[in-house]
């Protein structure tokens, strides 16, 4: 695996500093990681209200972005008995891998306004029966996927079925696909590479182009889960309308102008947006779409300087502020959520939410395999410089718990009649 270190700016400026101090990378399937966070600053959000049944079983008005993490003796909803069946990601295997402790299992979200029920495999695929649900985006997506698997695994086994352009499962008793397309910048492009035989050191990007390899599936999608963003941290070249129309961090390339990350990103994610909207909803059909925010990584110190997670619980409530790159990428992903949702309004087979995982992500330093992404890390005693995984989760961990989210967003969808009915 190949890292790269950047740049070391601690501003958080969006209009010309890179606000972030390093990053590493490594190519599809393998893990991507980034930028410390530090503290201060508001954490906003639109307000909700409380409905008057308050705590019942789910809530339209409850926001599940806002509340804390709580202990919960009930521990996971899976383990290596389903997760051997989905050939999870073996860095996030943290428990076969060796990882000691397991108090980062014992932990529930509560939302300040209402309860989140434990997740309900049966529920979830009752819901997408003769359905196909596409995540795309990059490794935290794949994340994700591959702990819904788990959980739906523990009610009914998924079969692998080969499929150009994604990785697919089939849940054959409910007709129903689930299915992971990589695209790490969502439009079309091309990722760097570290070794310089196969390719650039930065990405190429083409902002008004959507990624065709899941875009042309799009007439067949029911669900599109997208989760992206950390790969627009590294350098890169963006193009629009076929002409450079800047880069990041590439000084002594042609003499391209250089620019920040957060245009780009907006642009990218709004392209996508669109295409779903044009491609599907414009033709009278129905879709609907759900983009998660940012996931925070939680690096002390450098990636290649030992730079660790090695908290074992998560912060307690007002411990940690979100703020820097993470609040400013998760913002604009929540504008561009409303802006398309305006622009899908006249269709009304279109449903568009924004999964906030943001804050409830950052409250896990706890929850990444960090050393255990490698299987017994220290069994030859402890070293320095063990790589350490900081920006996925482990598996079983945190993201179970957008996944449950998830599901009741997707009841609430259910319980509601879409405009056009
Ligand atoms: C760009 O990256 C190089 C190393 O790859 C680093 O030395 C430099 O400071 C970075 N520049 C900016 C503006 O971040
Ligand atoms: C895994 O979970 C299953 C079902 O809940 C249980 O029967 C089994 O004993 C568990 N296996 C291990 C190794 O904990
Ligand atoms: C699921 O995938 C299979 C194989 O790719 C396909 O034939 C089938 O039509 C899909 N079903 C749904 C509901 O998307």
């Amino acid at each position: 695996m190949l890292y790269t270190k950047m740049g070391t700016t601690t501003t958080t400026n969006a209009s010309k500093d890179q606000p972030f101090s390093l990053i590493k990378i490594l190519l599809p399937w393998t893990p991507i990681a980034l930028l410390p966070i530090a503290i201060l600053s508001i954490y906003f959000y639109p307000l909700s209200f409380m409905s008057p049944e308050g705590d019942k079983v789910y809530d339209y008005s409850c926001d599940y972005s806002d509340g804390k993490w709580v202990q919960d003796k009930r521990g996971p909803l899976y383990n290596e008995s389903t997760s051997s069946k989905i050939k999870i990601k073996k860095s996030q295997n943290c428990i076969a891998n060796g990882r000691p402790d397991s108090d980062y299992l014992y932990w529930k979200w509560k939302p300040s306004q209402c309860n989140l029920p434990r997740f309900e495999p049966q529920t979830f695929l009752q819901l997408i029966k003769n359905k196909h649900v596409a995540f795309v985006g990059d490794s935290l997506a794949r994340n994700q996927i591959e702990s819904l698997l788990c959980m739906l695994a523990t009610a009914s086994t998924p079969k692998r079925v080969k499929h150009q352009g994604s990785r697919r499962w089939h849940f054959a008793s409910y007709n129903a696909n689930v299915s992971f397309y990589w695209s790490s910048f969502l439009v079309q492009g091309i990722q760097r590479s570290e070794s310089p035989k196969k390719g650039p050191k930065y990405n190429t990007m083409y902002l008004d182009h959507v990624n065709e390899r899941w875009a042309r599936d799009i007439d067949e999608m029911d669900l599109v889960v997208i989760s992206f963003g950390h790969w627009f941290l590294v350098p890169s070249v963006y193009y629009e309308a076929d002409s450079v129309i800047g880069c990041l961090n590439c000084t002594g390339l042609n003499n391209y102008n250089e620019i920040d990350f957060y245009g780009p990103l907006r642009k990218a994610l709004r392209t996508s947006l669109n295409s779903i909207i044009e491609r599907k909803a414009a033709k009278g059909n129905r879709i609907d779409v759900i983009v998660e925010t940012i996931s925070p990584s939680h690096f002390e110190g450098d990636w290649d300087k030992g730079g660790t997670c090695s908290k074992s619980s998560p912060y307690r409530e007002g411990e940690k502020q979100l703020e820097g790159t993470d609040a400013e990428i998760r913002m604009i992903e929540l504008e561009e959520v409303e802006n398309a949702k305006e622009y899908g309004k006249q269709y009304g087979g279109f449903r568009l939410e924004a999964l906030d995982v943001t804050k409830l992500a950052l409250l896990r330093p706890d929850g990444h395999p960090g050393a255990y992404m490698n299987p017994f890390p220290f069994a030859n005693g402890v070293q320095e410089n063990v790589q350490n995984d900081c920006v996925h989760w482990c598996l079983p961990g945190p993201i179970d718990t957008w996944n449950e989210i998830l599901l009741e967003m997707m009841k609430k969808w259910e319980e509601k009649p879409r405009s056009e009915e």
